[in-house]
């Protein structure tokens, strides 16, 4: 029995470490210069008609850049974000973008609001995502 409490004290431990390890914020630098590029591109192709091609929004979306759109998703997370995506854009036709090109659109949005670029690239699954932290300010 004790054998079996130090064990399981133990996988809680190291559990709570990995969580610990992977919670991350935007601050972080979690894309890479590379799939911002890609991003970009079909942000151009799939957002911009609507966003605008500065992200400053247009007759009736809202901008994706900025104190507006940073203050509606500050304290959420960049899992929270993706699904949201990925639920409902693009608004003519949701769902039609893969998981990649939804990451690659995500990284774009966070280099154009200045979050700093790293070395690995964003991630594509949801849960993985919703360990990174939205902070609007460090
Ligand atoms: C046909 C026009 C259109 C296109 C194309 C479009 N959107 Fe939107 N988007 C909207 C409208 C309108 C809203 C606000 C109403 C709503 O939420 O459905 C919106 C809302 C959003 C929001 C929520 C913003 C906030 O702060 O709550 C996000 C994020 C977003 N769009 C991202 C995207 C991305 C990324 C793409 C490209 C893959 C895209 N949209 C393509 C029209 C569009």
């Amino acid at each position: 029995m004790k054998r079996l409490g130090v064990t399981k004290t133990f996988a809680v431990a190291m559990v709570l470490g990995l969580a610990a390890q992977t919670t991350r914020s935007v601050w972080d630098g979690v894309y890479s210069e590379a799939q911002s590029k890609r991003g970009g591109a079909l942000y151009a192709k799939e957002c911009a008609s609507c966003h605008g091609t500065e992200l400053t929004g247009g007759e009736s979306a809202p901008a994706l850049v900025g104190d507006g759109f940073l203050s509606n998703w500050n304290g959420t997370t960049v899992g929270d974000l993706f699904e949201r995506i990925r639920k409902s854009m693009p608004q003519d036709e949701p769902g039609r973008l893969s998981r990649q090109q939804d990451a690659d659109i995500l990284a774009f949005m966070l280099s154009a609001n200045r979050f700093p670029v790293g070395k690995a690239e964003l991630e594509r699954e949801t849960e993985v995502l919703k360990l990174i932290k939205i902070e609007a300010s460090k």
